[in-house]
C-alpha cells in the first residue's frame, strides 16, 4: 500500500435500520492513507450509524463501500473479518468485555494477533500508562468510571496499531485536559501513518485540533471549516 491510497471509499452510499426510512443519503467520501479527520454532527445526525457501515456491522441500502481497496459487496465473506482487524474501533458505549481485568481487555487484540505474553504485556501496560490507568491494571470493568472505561477502549482500539482507527466520541466522558492528552496519542498515531477518523460534538475540540471536518447534517455530509461554519460539498 502506498502513502495516499485510499483507507475508505463510500459512493453514494444510503442507510437505513430495517424497515425504516433511510438515516444517510448519498454519501461520498475518500479517506486517504494518513489522513485525520473529524466527524461532527447533531446528536441523531448519524455519526455512530456512519462509523457502523466503515466496521462492518451494518451492510448499507444502496451505494458503494470500498475498504482497504477492496469492495466490500464483492469481497468473499471470509476476507471481511481480516479488513475489520485492520481497524482499531473506540464504540461510543465502550463494549469493554465484563469479565475480563482492565488489562486483559487491552491486551485481547495482541492475543488474536498471536503475539507472545511479554510482548502483550508490556504494551498493553504501556498504554495503559500512557492513558492514566496504571493503579487500574487488574480491576474489573464495572469497577472503573465512565471515563475511565473510555481510556480502556482506546488503549484497546490502539493496542496492536491498526491502519484505521474508528473513534466514536471518544473523548465524550473525560476532563478537558485528559481529552487533549487522548488527542496527541490519536495524532502520535497519526504521525505514524494510521488514518484516523473521529466523532465528536465538541466544540473546543474541533478549534484546538485543527483537522478537516466531516458534517453530517439531515443524513447528508459536507466538509466544513470550524472558523465560519459554512459547509460545502464533498468533491470525491
Ligand atoms: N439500532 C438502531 N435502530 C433503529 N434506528 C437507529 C438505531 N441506531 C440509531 N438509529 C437512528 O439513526 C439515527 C442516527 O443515529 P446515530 O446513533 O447514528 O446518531 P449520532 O450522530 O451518533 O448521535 P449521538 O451524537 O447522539 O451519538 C437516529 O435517528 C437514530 O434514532
Ligand atoms: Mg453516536
Amino acid at each position: 500500500m502506498y502513502y495516499g491510497e485510499e483507507i475508505i471509499k463510500f459512493q453514494n452510499v444510503g442507510m437505513r435500520y430495517g424497515l425504516g426510512p433511510e438515516i444517510l443519503h448519498d454519501i461520498s467520501l475518500k479517506l486517504e492513507e494518513g489522513s485525520f479527520h473529524f466527524l461532527t454532527g447533531d446528536s441523531g445526525a448519524g455519526k455512530s450509524s456512519l462509523l457502523r457501515l466503515m466496521y462492518l456491522a451494518h451492510r448499507p441500502s444502496r451505494g458503494l463501500i470500498s475498504l482497504f481497496g477492496k469492495d466490500i459487496a464483492t469481497t468473499p465473506r471470509h476476507i471481511l473479518p481480516k479488513l475489520r482487524r485492520m481497524m482499531g474501533v473506540v464504540f461510543q458505549d465502550f463494549k469493554l468485555i465484563d469479565h475480563l481485568t482492565t488489562l486483559e481487555n487491552v491486551a485481547l487484540p495482541l492475543q488474536i494477533e498471536g503475539a507472545s505474553e511479554n510482548e502483550i504485556k508490556s504494551k498493553a501496560s504501556e498504554l495503559l500508562d500512557w492513558v492514566g490507568l496504571s493503579k487500574q491494571l487488574s480491576i474489573l470493568p464495572r469497577l472503573l468510571s465512565g471515563g475511565q472505561k473510555q481510556r480502556v477502549a482506546i488503549a484497546r482500539a490502539v493496542v496492536s496499531r491498526p491502519k484505521l482507527i474508528l473513534a466514536d466520541e471518544p473523548t465524550g466522558n473525560v476532563d478537558y485536559h485528559i481529552a487533549k492528552r487522548l488527542m496527541y496519542l490519536f495524532e502520535e498515531l497519526n504521525k505514524n501513518g494510521t488514518t484516523i477518523l473521529l466523532a465528536t460534538h465538541n466544540k473546543t475540540l474541533l478549534t484546538d485540533f485543527p483537522k478537516p471536518i466531516l458534517q453530517l447534517r439531515n443524513g447528508s455530509l459536507s466538509l466544513a471549516t470550524i472558523s465560519n461554519h459554512q459547509t460545502e460539498p464533498l468533491r470525491t
